[in-house]
């Protein structure tokens, strides 16, 4: 029987990222996983293959349609679905490979099976219909989200398909309708619409993206209808026929009303997820869970059972990986007897689409409701040199700042690039920093980035070039 510092249950980023922080802190720490694979949902059917597939299939498209205007002219672009997955999973091997490697450098044991809680400093590990008991001083439960799913449609992971599914569907769908206008909904739709599929989103709400600001999701719903994506909002899929060739949903209005029918060659259904405890024993070990089925835990990660911590998807927050990881390190700095600490209040989020959405801080919505006098600056793609030189002027940045203090509260930025831009306001917000700081700092030029700058200068009314 062996004992440890810590077991980490889960190696998405959350619990990956835990282990190697713990042995950092000088843990004797073990994972367990009941994948094959390490990573998690993000790395093996999340984050990372869907980003190759919105990199590979950007190119395709690129090649088919902007390389001519600027004078490379290739024959049309020929799409090898086959191959192109191929180079999907070349990616997740790499990526599955490196954390293998960082739980050898770190000296962390990795225990395949499935991980259940028997109680305080106890977690039996079962795999094969064997299993054994470890012994350890401190949990941290990492086990992630699973799909959602929609009461009475079957998920079959071929013609009515989860992200997963659609991570890796054999044949371009003709017709691809897709339940929900969130964050899955949006990239994938555009993996697929770029490859030759007719999409259609069918939304719940009156708006897509819930939750990011209302400004930028309204214009980023223009450049989505540009680029060919229909939406039907306000609306909800009830049913889907299999019987026949192709499928047909029922869609009826979220308000009530005339229910219509679409056909479809594959449904994806991206409704959100949902946290993932199955198979973990925490009720009979007396781990508290939420009114959401999430693990409770208190502003230091620790659950209703003494020893046991819990972070990532499986707990409250945004279901993203950075915000997972943030919280891994945090829970073995607290484990270790440091101070370890999150800062929900600037967590980014992007939108990996073209162009991409990116997020930091309040929305404009959620300045109104909490009564917050705000400034606005916006600086559009259309007037920044370098984006006019590339063609590429799709998108805006928009800096909301504190009316009286000028603190920056929020950035929204719709363009290329705007995933890897977003990261100078995190900087700038965990320094409590003024729209004036951003203002006042040299941006190199010409770049993309200087939109950011200008945005900034405009919370002042004095942008240079608009
Ligand atoms: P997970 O990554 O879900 O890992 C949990 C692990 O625990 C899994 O490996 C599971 O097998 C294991 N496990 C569960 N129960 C047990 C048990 N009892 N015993 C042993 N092992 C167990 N987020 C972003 O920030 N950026 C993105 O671009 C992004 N893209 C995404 C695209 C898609 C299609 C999807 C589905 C998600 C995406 N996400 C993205 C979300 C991101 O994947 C999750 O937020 C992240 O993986 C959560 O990390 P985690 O460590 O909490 O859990
Ligand atoms: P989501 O929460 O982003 O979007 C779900 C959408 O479905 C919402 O707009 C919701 O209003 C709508 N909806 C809910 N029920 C519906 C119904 N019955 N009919 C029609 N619409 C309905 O969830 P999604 O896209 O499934 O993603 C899951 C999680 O994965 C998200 O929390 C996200 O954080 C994470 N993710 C993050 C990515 C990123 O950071 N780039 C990429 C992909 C996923």
């Amino acid at each position: 029987m062996a004992t440890y510092d810590l077991v980490v249950i889960g190696t998405g980023p959350g619990g990956y990222v835990c282990a190697v922080r713990a042995s950092q802190l000088g843990m004797k720490v073990a994972v367990v996983e009941k994948n094959a694979t390490l990573g998690g949902t993000c790395l093996n059917v999340g984050c990372m293959p869907s980003k190759a597939l919105l990199h590979a299939s950007e190119m395709f498209e690129e090649a088919g349609h902007s390389f001519a205007k600027m004078g490379v002219n290739v024959s049309a672009p020929k799409l090898e679905l086959p191959a192109m997955m191929n180079f999907k999973q070349q990616g997740i091997d790499g990526n599955v490979k490196g954390v293998e490697f960082l739980m050898k450098k770190n000296k962390v044991d990795v225990l395949k099976g499935t991980g259940k809680i028997l109680g305080t400093g106890k977690v039996e590990v079962s795999a094969d219909g064997k299993s054994q008991v470890i012994e350890t001083k401190n949990i941290v439960i990492a086990t992630g989200s699973d799909i959602a799913r929609l009461k009475g449609i079957e998920i079959d992971e071929k013609r009515i398909v989860s992200s997963t599914g659609a991570l890796s569907l054999d044949k371009v769908p003709g017709k691809l309708l897709i339940v929900g206008a969130g964050v899955i909904g949006l990239e994938l739709g555009s993996v697929w619409k770029r490859l030759g599929a007719e999409v259609v989103v069918v939304e719940f709400l009156d708006r897509i993206l819930p939750g990011m600001d209302g400004e930028i999701a309204k214009q980023f719903q223009r450049i989505l209808e540009k680029q060919g994506f229909a939406f039907k909002l306000g609306a909800k899929v009830t049913a889907v026929d299999t019987s026949g060739k192709s499928l047909k949903a029922t869609i009826e209005p979220a308000a009530g009303g005339a229910a219509e029918t679409l056909d479809a060659d594959v449904v994806l259904v991206c409704i959100g997820r949902v946290p993932y405890t199955d198979g973990l024993g925490l009720k009979e070990a007396g781990v508290a869970l939420d009114n959401r089925g999430r693990v409770q835990i208190d502003p230091h990660f620790a659950t209703s059972l003494k020893g046991v911590y819990a972070i990532g998807d499986v707990v409250a927050g945004p279901m993203l990986a950075h915000k997972a990881e943030d919280e891994g390190v945090a829970v073995a700095e607290i484990i270790a007897g440091q101070a370890g600490h999150v800062n929900y209040d600037v967590i980014p989020g992007v939108v990996y689409t073209t162009p991409e959405v990116s997020s930091v801080g309040k929305t404009e919505e959620e300045l109104k409701q909490a009564g917050v006098a705000y400034t606005v600056g916006k600086f559009p793609f259309t007037a920044n040199g370098r984006s006019k030189v590339n063609q590429t002027t799709d998108g805006f940045v928009k800096i909301l700042a504190d009316a009286k203090t000028d603190r920056v509260l929020g950035v929204h930025i719709i363009g290329i690039e705007a995933g890897e831009m977003i990261h100078e306001a995190c900087v700038l917000m965990e320094f409590g920093g003024s729209a004036e700081d951003l203002a006042r700092t040299c941006h190199a030029h010409p770049t993309r980035s200087e939109a950011v700058k200008e945005a900034a200068l405009a919370v002042g009314k004095r942008a240079i070039h608009m």
